[in-house]
């Protein structure tokens, strides 16, 4: 039976300093001056609009994400905070994220952001040599992602994620390790580290850049997760590690297939509602100006996710956690029972793919390698086990964040 999952609210911002080549979130190049003050009255709008679907519920995190959300002053960060604390009910721990460029940080901001309600930080790194920072056209150096984080930790926010890249254009397996190291170095709490991955539409997409090979990124991943371990980080999701007690509660909250609100310019939401026995996405328009315009005007669209779709929208979640999920979170989270993937698990779980463990299954560490191969089964197998015709990889746009590397462009939200 459908029941209702934990809540969580993700706040979109959609403007950058520059686009960067590689980026296919939906974010765009200011020209001019930031309308913060109309964007922050259109999100106000459209959380006024869409908080009566959160009605009775407890919202556990709060995801301001973009774009680069610390374009915006910390005044409008306390607007946005402000009116979700009027119009929703916050959890008392509440996760407050926001994402922050280190290229946009001045002296004395994080503070600022603190008291507005943040307490927690991700910053986005992506390395720490220059020429590699310039050729993925990023606005900062190393030194300001350095900078960055001893702002961090001066005003308190010890609680604080480093994002990374690897499998850069002419990186190899020690500049990737390089760049794990001085990532630690900084004291976060949290990493994140993503394979860049070539999307369709973006720069490097049009002119590819030489990128390592399979092998060597490979290489990358497993030479970079000693330095992790030796200091306490725990691998607890593909692209994501952790010290103890600090995993992202509003990522994990997705990766579950919990529900949660989306405002903001192009952002995606997701709502269970078990006595229409239905899980919605809802949309919001993607334009920036189109969503200033017209934000809290019944804006977004809502469609109810076919329930032949529903195995591989919670797979394309739950198995990039290493601890996997159990049966009562699938029919929980789905409706669904569990015969609708009992059969191609069995066979997941014959090939080495899958794990099981009583009512637990996760994917092996070749499961894991070959995800999209294990998730593209729940595509083309469900459907034809229930006798309807495979669905289609691209049912859904593409969310301004798509899963990296996983399936670009389908279920997902705005997992970053
Ligand atoms: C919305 S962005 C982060 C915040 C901020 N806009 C920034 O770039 O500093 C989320 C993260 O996704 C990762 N990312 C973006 N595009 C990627 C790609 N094509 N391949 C792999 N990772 C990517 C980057 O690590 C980035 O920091
Ligand atoms: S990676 Fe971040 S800074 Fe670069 S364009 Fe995308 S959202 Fe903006």
């Amino acid at each position: 039976m459908l029941e209702t999952p934990p809540l969580a609210l993700y706040v979109h911002f959609p403007w950058c300093v520059r686009k960067c080549p590689y980026c296919d979130f939906n974010s765009h190049a200011l020209h001019g001056e930031l309308e913060e003050r109309r964007y922050v009255e259109a999100l106000q709008r459209d959380l006024e609009a869409q908080a009566p679907e959160a009605s009775g519920r407890e919202v556990s995190s709060i995801f301001l994400g973009g774009g680069t959300p610390s374009l915006f002053s910390p005044h409008a960060v306390a607007c946005v905070l402000e009116s979700a604390r009027r119009h929703l009910t916050l959890a008392v721990d509440l996760e407050v994220t926001l994402e922050a460029n280190p290229g946009t940080i001045e002296r004395g901001r994080f503070t600022e952001y603190r008291a507005a309600g943040v307490n927690r930080v991700s910053l986005g790194a992506q390395s720490f040599d220059d020429a590699r920072l310039a050729a993925l056209g990023r606005i900062h150096c190393a030194e300001e992602t350095r900078r960055a984080a001893a702002e961090l930790h001066a005003a308190g926010l010890d609680n604080f994620n480093i994002d990374l890249m690897y499998g850069l254009p002419g990186q190899d397996v020690g500049a990737a390790l390089h760049d794990v190291e001085e990532a630690l170095a900084l004291g976060p709490s949290h990493l994140s580290h993503y394979q860049l991955t070539i999307e369709a539409g973006t720069v490097f997409a049009g002119r590819p850049p030489p990128l390592p090979s399979d092998e060597t990124t490979d290489e990358m991943l497993d030479a970079c997760r000693g330095p992790l371990q030796r200091v306490g980080f725990e691998q607890y999701e593909i692209s994501a590690y952790a010290v103890a007690g600090r995993r992202c509660r509003h990522n994990r909250n997705y990766w579950l297939f919990g529900d949660y609100l989306g405002i903001g310019a192009g952002a995606h939401g997701k709502l269970s509602l078990p006595l229409a026995g239905e899980v919605v996405r809802t949309t919001q328009v993607r334009e920036p100006r189109r969503y200033i315009s017209s934000a809290g005007r019944a804006t977004f669209t809502r469609t109810a996710v076919p329930a032949g779709e529903l195995p591989f929208e919670f797979m394309l979640n739950a198995l990039r956690l290493v601890d996997g999920f159990d049966v009562p979170t699938f029919t929980a989270r789905t409706g669904l029972t569990w015969e609708a993937v009992a059969g191609t698990m069995a066979d997941l779980v014959e090939e080495g793919l899958i794990v099981a463990s009583g009512a637990c299954y996760r994917a092996s560490p070749r499961g894991l390698r070959f995800l999209n191969d294990v998730l593209l089964r729940f595509v083309t197998e469900i459907p034809k086990r229930a006798g309807q015709s495979e669905l289609s990889t691209a049912l859904h746009p593409a969310p301004e964040l798509s899963n990296r590397g996983l399936f670009t462009g389908v279920g997902g939200g705005n997992v970053k």
